[in-house]
Formats: C-alpha cells, sequence, structure tokens
C-alpha cells in the first residue's frame, strides 16, 4: 500500500491583501513523479515556497512524513528531506562544478570544510561528488568553473546540489524553463532516470504540456489559488475545466 509523504492541508496565502492561495489540498504518495501545472500566476511557486520554508502560510498546514512543516526555516525543510532545484543562484559561480558540488555535501554532513577536515574525508567527499556527477552526466566538466557552464549545464549541476542533500522529496520548478529542445529532452530523460533511480518522490512545476503529460503519474492543476482538477494525465487532459481555463489553446 502507497504511503503519503507529503499533506498540504487548506493551505491559504496571502501577500497583503492579494489573496494567492485559497485553500489548497492534496497528498503526494511516496515515490511518486507527479507534477502542478496552471496559468502564470495561479500560485505555484508560492505554494513550493510555502513548502519549502520559504513563505510562512496565512492558514493551513503542510505535513511531511507526518510533521507539519508550515512555517518552518527553510534549512529545517531540508534536513527533514525536501530540496528543491532550479533556483540557479544556489551555485558559486566562481567555484568549479567539483567544487560546487563537494560544498553541497560537506555542509549536508554537518561538517566544516576546514583545515581540520582530515584528508581522507574530503577524499570521500571528493568521489561521492565525483559519483553525483556522473549521475547528472557532468562527470566531464568537473573541474570547469560554474559559471561558465551552459544554461542545461547549470541546471544539471543544480539537480547535483539538490541531490547532495539526499532528499526523499525533490521539487523542480519550471526544470525546462529557458532551454533549447533538444536540452528540454535531455532534461526530462534526466529527471526521469534519476526518479527511476533514485526512488524518491518529485513534484514539478512546467508549463511545457508534453513533459507534463509525458512523465507525470498524477497532475495537479492549480488556477487562481485553488486547485480545480487532480488526476493521471490522461484525465486531466480530457477535463472540460481545466481545457477551458489552461489547456484550451494549447493542446
Ligand atoms: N513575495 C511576494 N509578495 C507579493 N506578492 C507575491 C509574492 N510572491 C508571489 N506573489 C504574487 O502571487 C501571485 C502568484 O505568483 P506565483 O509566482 O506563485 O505564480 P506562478 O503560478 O508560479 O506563476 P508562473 O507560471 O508565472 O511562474 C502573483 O500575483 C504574484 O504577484
Ligand atoms: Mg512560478
Amino acid at each position: 500500500m502507497a504511503h503519503s509523504i507529503l499533506e498540504v492541508k487548506d493551505l491559504h496565502k496571502s501577500f497583503g491583501g492579494n489573496q494567492v492561495l485559497s485553500g489548497v489540498n492534496f497528498v503526494v504518495e511516496e515515490g511518486e513523479l507527479s507534477s502542478i501545472i496552471g496559468p502564470n500566476g495561479a500560485g505555484k511557486t508560492t505554494l513550493f515556497n510555502l513548502i519549502t520554508g520559504l513563505h510562512v502560510p496565512t492558514r493551513g498546514a503542510v505535513y511531511f512524513q507526518g510533521k507539519n512543516i508550515a512555517g518552518c526555516q527553510p534549512y529545517e525543510v531540508v534536513r527533514r528531506g525536501i530540496a528543491k532545484a532550479f533556483q540557479i543562484t544556489s551555485i558559486f559561480p566562481r567555484l568549479s562544478v567539483l567544487e560546487n558540488v563537494t560544498v553541497a555535501i560537506v555542509s549536508q554532513q554537518k561538517r566544516n570544510a576546514n583545515l581540520v577536515t582530515p584528508v581522507a574525508k574530503l577524499k570521500e567527499v571528493h568521489a561521492q561528488a565525483r559519483l553525483l556527477l556522473e549521475s547528472v552526466g557532468l562527470a566531464d566538466k568537473a573541474d570547469q568553473q560554474s559559471g561558465t557552464l551552459a544554461h542545461g549545464n547549470q541546471k544539471r549541476l543544480d539537480i547535483a546540489l539538490a541531490l547532495a542533500l539526499k532528499p526523499k522529496l525533490l521539487m523542480l520548478d519550471e526544470p525546462t524553463a529557458g532551454m533549447s529542445p533538444e536540452e528540454r529532452r535531455a532534461t526530462v530523460e534526466l529527471v526521469q532516470r534519476l526518479w527511476e533511480q533514485l526512488k524518491i518522490s518529485m513534484l514539478f512545476i512546467e508549463h511545457d504540456m508534453d513533459i507534463v503529460f509525458g512523465i507525470s503519474q498524477k497532475v495537479r492543476v492549480l488556477c487562481y489559488g485553488t486547485l480545480i482538477a487532480e488526476g493521471p494525465p490522461a484525465e486531466i487532459s480530457k477535463n472540460k475545466k481545466v481545457i477551458e481555463v489552461y489547456l484550451g489553446e494549447e493542446l
């Protein structure tokens, strides 16, 4: 029987007088690869920010493995096992690709990378970092300065940094935004392969419907701050309401 890993309950968020989310409810099962879609300004990123601790909900709860994490600091949320990728700002542009991943692994292990860190331990961390780089297809870029990576590869590095935190749930906000069709295809393949290999839960926001319907087990549709539909891709793509408010012109 599937267990839920994340449960969003009656989530509300307003910024001043602007009600952005109004009573959002859903459950993510353990090991699920699912998506959130909806028009611009629907509140998708805000929902992610509430789950990852960047914002505090006005009302409602976010249960992760049974514990309410709403209002927790982002570092606590990460420690509990939720990581978010595609915040390119999390990359240190002047450090090499390998150094970036090393820093992430060391921080996950709550160890300071200073002079007292035994060389043997650092060797072990470097080996882990190289494995991670291999898994995202960046092994040959290990020594390159991160800031000079192509857009698609910066996003791969961002995934590696998120994975270094050993998440149980990986959240991806528009993983293919700004990519060429070729980079898009490669990124989707990567995300799907990592999901199959790591057997973690993944929740992603995406505007490309080929991707959404191609890889999601479940699709949730957010519109003006409320969840208007939820179900398998075949059901959602035929849902009248969803076609009317979002898919209409795209399919
Ligand atoms: N920090 C903030 N302060 C004030 N308003 C905000 C803040 N963050 C988001 N909003 C507002 O919340 C609404 C939803 O924004 P959000 O970024 O969550 O939408 P989205 O569904 O991710 O859109 P997109 O598809 O364009 O990324 C918008 O009207 C936005 O202006
Ligand atoms: Mg957004």
